[in-house]
């Protein structure tokens, strides 16, 4: 509906002497509706640049940017950069060739022929911030036209970085449409999906977006609509001239109508909101005392074991990984990042978290890749001399393909009423790096985070007392004798923690917590035989508790001994900065682990013990 206004740029220019070489972002922007195809011209733009605060090295995502008049017009006014999305063909090409004879903006404008509804998985211009997120978009008279509205801003949400704002121009029903006004909208405005405002607002919320604050754009666009039609008509010779009858007569009852729709005082909204792809960082503001966010990892791959751990509060968010190679016993552990640096949040459909020493993407279906990237000299030598191989930045990266296996799910202490959101472990990850040391690396793994049923899924967190303390054991038990019952997708490279045919696992997993006033306990158990149904064998909280170096359960009558003899150990002290900040002494140690269920032979292999005490803030 919009394709004969490419003709009528033309046209204009040429009346000008224009029709080819360079142009000043102000010939088009001149030409009012042939440039701008939303209410209110370039003032709306103005708008637009004020409320999301647009200036040199601001980034924009512009949905359904038409001939690409807006786009052009903010990048010249405010030094912005705008990437614009436009369904149709003919439009996206004359934006994008009206824009690259506009010299003074054309390197800050560029365009992609496509539907916007799918602008999650689009290959848009770089460079755009951290995969491809921008800081703000807009959407100007556009999602009136999009069926699945719905669909659209659930794609739009991981494209905007967290915090990113955004302006939508568009229809709601400020009050119920009469018959004739649903007619004129769906049948002559081609506009399927006006809802009402609360609805609106509920569905921009729902997907994940924050802060959304409405204007009634009613009287003004009436005012301004009225006005359009006015001046229209009383231009007829110069519009008929110029477009031909057709269009004109055309044109004139399109603005006749929309002008009698908005007269009608019941259709008119701008949306002002906040964009969340995964939980800020802090993800509650303001932050409250207790809030608690983790994501924790950890991987015996063969000689290799490595533990990460993202911990996030109100008042800092720390990173750190370690290695410790058991071929290497006189090395050490080796710190391979200690950082409250934070990581930003990135777009992905499950947890996209990156920073300069370590990128976390776990899709929470399919499994994660960790890279480690350390920027301390003696972590880089130790990556160097294993033979990881280089990654972007040059330095030694450490790059763990993991597959998620089995996972679990259920509250902790203190917050069974909030079933909606349990705790996800995943104990049975089958996890390999590339190289090290000359040989791919593989083994298994443990992971814990959120398991919340937002349509993102986020990291494991919540308000929590402020003093709290955790012994926590995952240990992987192998015997020569058992036979693997169910294979992982690819093949299991374990052959260094069992000599020999592969073999199914003992899988023990158990816990034993204070948080506040409440006291937590569990002991779990995958058995090697149920690795392919998946079905846990778990020990009354009765018969659980932990010593120094055991932890016991009682499992179908038999009494279950996980077993540690200490093979290394290493500590870092989270916050301890004074004042109401956390600090907890966060211990970690890498033991020999042996499994004794009732009288039968014992399995043996690795275990992780983490021994957490202190507060919270
Ligand atoms: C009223 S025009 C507004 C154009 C531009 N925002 C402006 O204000 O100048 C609506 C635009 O949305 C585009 N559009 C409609 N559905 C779209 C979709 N699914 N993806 C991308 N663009 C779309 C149309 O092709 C048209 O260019």
């Amino acid at each position: 509906m919009y394709n004969w206004r490419v003709r009528a740029v033309e046209k204009a220019l040429d009346r000008v002497g224009k029709a080819v070489g360079p142009l000043e972002v102000s010939d088009l922007s001149s030409l009012g509706h042939l440039d701008q195809y939303h209410y209110l011209g370039t003032e709306a733009c103005d708008e637009v640049a004020e409320l999301l605060g647009l200036g040199p090295g601001s980034t924009l995502l512009d949905i359904g940017s038409g001939i690409g008049g807006p786009a052009r017009y903010l990048a010249a006014t405010t030094g912005c950069s705008v990437v614009g999305v436009e369904l149709q063909r003919d439009l996206y090409e004359a934006s994008a060739s009206l824009t690259s004879r506009c010299r003074s903006i054309n390197k800050l404008v560029s365009f992609v022929n496509a539907d916007a509804t799918g602008v999650h998985s689009l290959q848009l211009p770089q460079p755009f911030g951290l995969h491809g997120q921008f800081d703000h978009f807009m959407s100007l008279l556009v999602n009136l036209h999009i069926p699945d509205r719905r669909a659209l801003h659930a794609g739009i949400l991981p494209r905007i970085r967290p915090g990113g704002t955004f302006v939508i121009d568009d229809f709601a029903a400020v009050a119920p449409a009469t018959a004739a006004e649903g007619r004129t909208l769906v049948d002559l405005v081609k506009a399927p999906s006006v809802t009402s405002v609360s609805a609106y607002v509920a569905e921009l919320e729902d997907v994940g977006f924050v802060d959304v604050e409405t204007v009634d754009m009613t009287a003004k666009w009436a005012h301004w609509t009225a006005a359009r039609h006015t001046e229209y008509v009383a231009a007829e010779a110069e519009m008929v001239a110029l477009h031909g009858r057709q269009i004109f007569e055309n044109r004139s009852y399109f603005y006749s109508k929309i002008d009698e729709l908005f007269a009608g005082g019941r259709v008119g909204e701008q949306l002002i909101g906040a964009a969340s792809a995964q939980p800020p960082l802090p993800w509650l503001s303001p932050p409250q005392p207790g809030l608690h966010d983790s994501l924790q990892y950890h991987f015996f791959l063969g000689p290799l074991f490595i533990a990460v751990r993202v911990f996030h509060t109100a008042t800092l968010q720390s990173s750190t990984a370690w290695l410790y190679d058991t071929s290497q016993p006189s090395m050490g552990p080796i710190e391979l990042l200690n950082t409250y640096t934070p990581l930003q949040t990135g777009v992905g459909p499950g947890i996209v978290l990156e920073g300069e020493e370590m990128c976390i993407v776990d899709d929470s279906v399919n499994g994660a890749t960790i890279t480690l990237r350390p920027s301390n000299p003696k972590a880089q030598a130790v990556l160097q001399q294993a033979g990881v191989g280089r990654g972007s930045l040059g330095r030694p990266e450490l790059r763990i393909e993991v597959e998620q296996g089995h996972s679990y799910g259920w509250m902790p202490a203190g917050f069974e009423g909030e079933a909606d959101r349990p705790v996800i472990h995943r104990p049975a990850m089958v996890a390999n790096v590339a190289m090290w040391r000359g040989v791919a690396r593989g083994g298994f793994g443990y992971s814990k985070r959120d398991g919340r049923s937002s349509p993102i899924p986020h990291r494991y967190h919540g308000i929590y007392p402020r003093y709290n303390g955790w012994r926590f054991i995952h240990g992987v038990a192998l015997t020569q004798d058992q036979t693997f019952i169910a294979p992982p997708p690819r093949p299991l490279p374990l052959t260094s923690m069992a000599q020999g045919p592969w073999t199914a696992p003992s899988i023990v997993w158990t816990a034993d917590a204070t948080f506040g006033d409440d006291k937590y306990n569990y002991f779990k158990l995958l058995a090697p035989e149920a690795h392919e149904s998946g079905t846990l064998l778990e020990s009354a909280q009765a018969d659980t508790y932990q010593q120094q170096d055991v932890a016991y359960g009682r499992i179908g009558g038999e009494r279950v001994t996980a077993s540690l003899k200490e093979i290394a150990k290493w500590h870092t002290i989270i916050g301890g900065r004074g004042g109401n900040d956390m600090e907890m002494k966060y211990e970690n140690r890498l033991c020999g682990f042996t499994l004794q269920v009732g009288d039968k032979p014992p399995t043996t292999g690795l275990a992780y013990n983490e021994r957490c005490f202190g507060c919270l803030w």
